[in-house]
């Protein structure tokens, strides 16, 4: 015959283990809800498209002199996909009338102003430090540490796509950050 303390035994190990078990189920059903929810703070969480997007056509950018374009696409922050947004802007060269497009960030390389074309010496000159570039996107003078971050540039039909990017300013080596 059980005695009383054996049955209070008994109850007090059935409760302890089912209240275990349910701690568990509940973290099982709870970790991966948690896992997407933090997910953000592990990894960057503001992402541009990453591929190249339309700037302009090639008839836009007239031979030897630079146009400046918005450079408009989606953006991911977190869980928030934003469609048409302004993800920054660039300059595009076309050096000869039969010559390829290329496209240039307007971030300056030294601390990151926005890089304006002068008409006059015909060169793409920095506000804040005077370091000025040539049609290349080569450093002529100034503090910066390299020339003009050079952006890729695609063609679909008369199309031009610029796949946007950014880059480590003050840095002699090109590093691309997102
Ligand atoms: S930020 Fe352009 S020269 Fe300093």
């Amino acid at each position: 015959m059980r005695g009383k303390a054996f049955d209070d035994t008994r109850r007090t190990f059935v409760a302890r283990v089912t209240a275990a078990l349910g701690a568990l189920a509940g973290a099982v059903a709870v970790v991966p809800g948690l896992g997407l929810l933090l997910a953000p703070l592990r990894k960057a969480t503001i992402k541009g498209p990453g591929r190249p997007v339309r700037v302009a056509s090639r008839a836009d950018v007239p031979p030897g002199k630079p146009v400046r374009v918005t450079v408009v696409g989606q953006l991911q922050d977190a869980w928030l996909r934003l469609d048409r947004v302004t993800l920054g802007s660039c300059w595009l060269v076309r050096p000869g009338p039969s010559a390829p497009v290329r496209a240039f960030s307007t971030v300056c390389p030294h601390l990151g102003c926005g890089v304006d074309y002068d008409e006059g010496t015909r060169r793409f000159e920095c506000p804040c430090h005077g370091s000025s570039f040539d049609l290349a996107g080569r450093c002529l003078s100034g503090p910066a540490p390299r020339g003009l971050d050079e952006l890729e540039v695609t063609t679909d039909g008369d199309d031009l796509l610029v796949r946007p990017q950014r880059f480590r300013t003050g840095t002699a080596a090109k590093e691309p950050i997102g």
